[in-house]
């Protein structure tokens, strides 16, 4: 899988290759990613031209041909020459801050590498690169690490600082990845959107200059995703070259893409390099989070399953990944803040009899939280809502068959709260600033282990105190006035990350305290929804949203990256509170289970029939969840396009199963008929649909499905297939 060969480095996973080579003067230049080629030095694509303003380096003397402004790098500097995007800065103490890389020697690791307090795709299979360069005016190594996972078509790569000099030098920026493509004939796919409407793809082919998504809120944000595609113009769901990159991170991002003068193309993502700066004394390291490339030449439907299927296996971590999710209810949209020990026993016993086995207690059960103005940062039961504590409440859940989780919020405090009171200087405020309140609410300093361990402590005792099979950890607003009282001024710019990092560890303490909880992350919906946090937690609510028709557009943009398992998603009750729009029990049902599915709305107030279907959906769900959250998945059509309908399908991995799932838009007076084409079958088999006739995988994909016709609007259809 690692080749290294006389400064040749090749990676090469079961369909793609990558290569690099320490060049001239001993710079890493990158010479190919693409489809796998058989081996043997790419380098005879990089061309040798003296180009105008192209500076040269001192150690090429007379020779003008080589200049880093030219060349594709494998990891970029600046203030040396290249005027593209950079990926590594440094301030050295005479205040010059640029950064000048060159080669010093390799090894390789026969294990995927982990990395400490980070998230990482995980071995035991894989084998790591590990190249060392070296910037020697600032006496800093700069280790590229690069992890192969072979079967899975996917690259990764974390890069790590030493200071080995004497002098300390702050680290301005220091990208995860940075890719070089010989081409800017590319379009480029960003997941962008809002609170209550996440990760919609937003595509544009690449023009001269540069185009970046990221975020400074502190998380990863809703407004763009750590997560791009590059791709032939082209391109589609079936054909043509694309490239996938995941940054496993949840804090500041910035994914910066650069079409440069001679339509080269650099793809740079890794921390945001506004409001960071990280001092490194002598002995001191830093690391950068680690990034995922994919590379898939037959269309965006391969470099999902490529990602979906790491994700899954190699990102999510035992007991999870591959183990059934439950179905769930939570009380959140049916309650918001009021209610009691009696009202929750009222929804979890209607719920019940229904299948569904884990009820949620949302928001509200803690310190003097009412409203959303007090109580966060109290993490102890408000008895009067809920006499005897969880110790009471729990075990009458259990009693009903289900399982009980809990919400928290542990990140935030309101200044009504008995933890503001004691501890004011634990929120983030900048001295002699005003307060910037979100949702009434501050931010805890979690880049403080004492903060963090007394939040803990007071979550670790509740959680303790009865049997609890699930945590929804929230966040709900974004950062601001960030400074922290424990660090001196010149370490400041080290808060944001810090931050990151303590948001990882205390989740990470959770997950080695209580191993058999599951947790879903969110902040506001899909507020930190990133690759990141899949590593601690492995589903995480897919947004605020929960009306039907949005959820197909949110869910669509989520799936290019994430697999259905990770995506939260409910049934909830209509008219939807985000949207008005009331769309069916059937049609909720379908568009749920293309998630974690679970409900979020008082069943007690089902009708019979509800009641019914609702029983169908649970029960078709838990028969089927294996397939739906395991199998292979096809986006069928895409919803932005506004067509009739929105479709997709889910295959099993031996291909004698799938779920075909349908939902149409508006219902309008004489509709056309409508075939869909199937994908991922196998060809030679034949297949029942819905338990019903039987017809070959090779009509169903090349002539498709007959659809039925729709009465009304939002109707959905779901087709069961199994080979006969
Ligand atoms: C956020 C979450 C919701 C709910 C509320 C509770 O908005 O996304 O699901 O938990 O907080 O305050």
């Amino acid at each position: 899988m690692i080749l290294c060969e006389k400064g040749l480095f090749t990676l090469h996973t079961k369909n793609t290759t990558y290569q690099m080579k320490a060049g001239d003067y001993g710079v890493l230049l990158h010479t190919y990613y693409g489809p796998r080629v058989s081996g043997g030095d790419l380098s005879y694509l990089i061309r040798y031209t003296d180009r105008s303003f192209a500076p040269n380096p001192e150690e090429a003397g007379e020779n003008r041909l080589f200049s880093l402004d030219v060349m594709p790098q494998e990891y970029s500097t600046c203030g040396m020459g290249d005027y593209r995007l950079p990926s590594l800065e440094l301030e050295l103490p005479n205040g010059s801050r640029s950064a000048d890389l060159r080669y010093r020697d390799f090894r390789v690791e026969k294990c995927k590498y982990a990395l400490e307090g980070l998230p990482a795709f995980q071995g035991p299979e894989g084998e790591t690169l590990v190249i060392v360069l070296e910037d020697a005016a600032a006496g800093v190594d700069v280790e590229l690490y690069y992890g192969v996972l072979e079967d899975y078509d996917i690259i990764t790569r974390a890069v790590r600082l030493v200071n080995r000099g004497e002098n300390p030098v702050k680290v301005r920026r220091a990208a995860s990845l940075c890719l070089d493509f010989r081409r800017g004939n590319l379009d480029l796919i960003t997941f962008d959107g809002k609170h209550v409407l996440e990760r919609c793809p937003n595509r544009a082919p690449l023009v001269p200059g540069i185009r970046s998504a990221g975020s400074v809120r502190g998380t990863s944000s809703h407004q763009h995703n750590p997560f791009v595609i590059l791709c032939d113009h082209d391109a589609g769901e079936d054909h043509g070259l694309c490239y996938g990159a995941a940054l496993l991170y949840s804090g500041n991002f910035e994914a910066a893409v650069e079409r440069a003068q001679f339509d080269d193309t650099r793809l740079v993502m890794g921390i945001h390099p506004c409001h960071f700066c990280w001092p490194l004394a002598p002995g001191e390291s830093f690391t950068a989070p680690e990034a995922a490339l994919c590379c898939s030449k037959d269309g965006f439907t391969t470099l999902s399953h490529r990602f979906h299927r790491a994700i899954r296996e190699r990102l999510i971590r035992d007991p999870w990944a591959g183990r059934p999710r439950p179905v769930l209810i939570n009380n959140w949209e049916a309650t918001e803040f009021s209610f009691d020990a009696e009202r929750l026993m009222q929804i979890a016993e209607s719920a019940a009899p229904m299948g569904i086995g884990l009820f949620v207690m949302d928001d509200g059960w803690f310190g003097a939280r009412d409203t959303d103005e007090a109580g966060l940062g109290d993490w102890t039961v408000n008895e009067r809502k809920l006499p005897g504590g969880l110790e009471a409440l729990v075990p009458r859940i259990k009693a009903l068959g289900m399982d009980f989780g809990i919400w928290i919020e542990p990140e935030m405090v309101n200044e009504d709260s008995r933890l503001y009171r004691d501890h004011p200087d634990w929120a983030f405020q900048i001295p002699g600033r005003p307060k910037v309140r979100g949702r009434q609410q501050l931010v805890l300093d979690f880049s403080r282990k004492d903060v963090r361990d007394s939040v803990y402590g007071a979550l670790k005792r509740t959680l303790s105190s009865a049997e609890i099979s699930y945590v929804k950890w929230d966040m709900n607003r974004s950062l601001a006035t960030v400074w922290s009282a424990a660090l001196p001024p010149e370490r400041q710019g080290e808060v944001y990350h810090r931050y990151v990092l303590g948001v990882y560890d205390m989740l990470e303490q959770m997950r080695r305290d209580f191993p058999g909880i599951l947790i879903e992350g969110c902040s506001g919906g899909g507020g930190r929804f990133d690759a990141g946090m899949l590593y601690y937690t492995p589903q995480i609510w897919c947004s605020d949203n929960t009306d039907a028709i949005d959820r197909l557009h949110i869910q669509y943009g989520t799936s290019f990256c994430y697999p259905v398992s990770t995506m939260g998603a409910h049934v909830s009750a209509v008219p939807n509170a985000q949207t008005g729009r009331s769309v069916s029990i059937e049609t909720r049902g379908v568009v749920a289970m293309n998630g974690t599915f679970g409900y979020e709305m008082d069943l007690s107030w089902a009708t019979g029939e509800e009641q019914e279907i609702i029983r169908r959906q649970t029960a078709f769900f838990t028969e089927h969840r294996g397939l739906i959250h395991q199998g292979d998945y096809y986006r069928l059509s895409d919803p932005f396009q506004n067509g009739p309908y929105t479709a997709w399908e889910q295959v099993s991995p031996d291909k004698r199963e799938a779920l075909v799932s349908v939902v149409y838009g508006t219902a309008h007076g004489a509709p056309p008929f409508l075939d869909l084409k199937l994908k991922g079958l196998d060809p030679a088999l034949r297949y029942q649909v819905n338990g019903e006739g039987s017809y070959p995988g090779d009509m169903l994909m090349e002539a498709g499905w007959p659809l039925p016709m729709a009465w009304d609007d939002y109707q959905s259809f779901q087709y069961y297939l199994s080979a006969i």
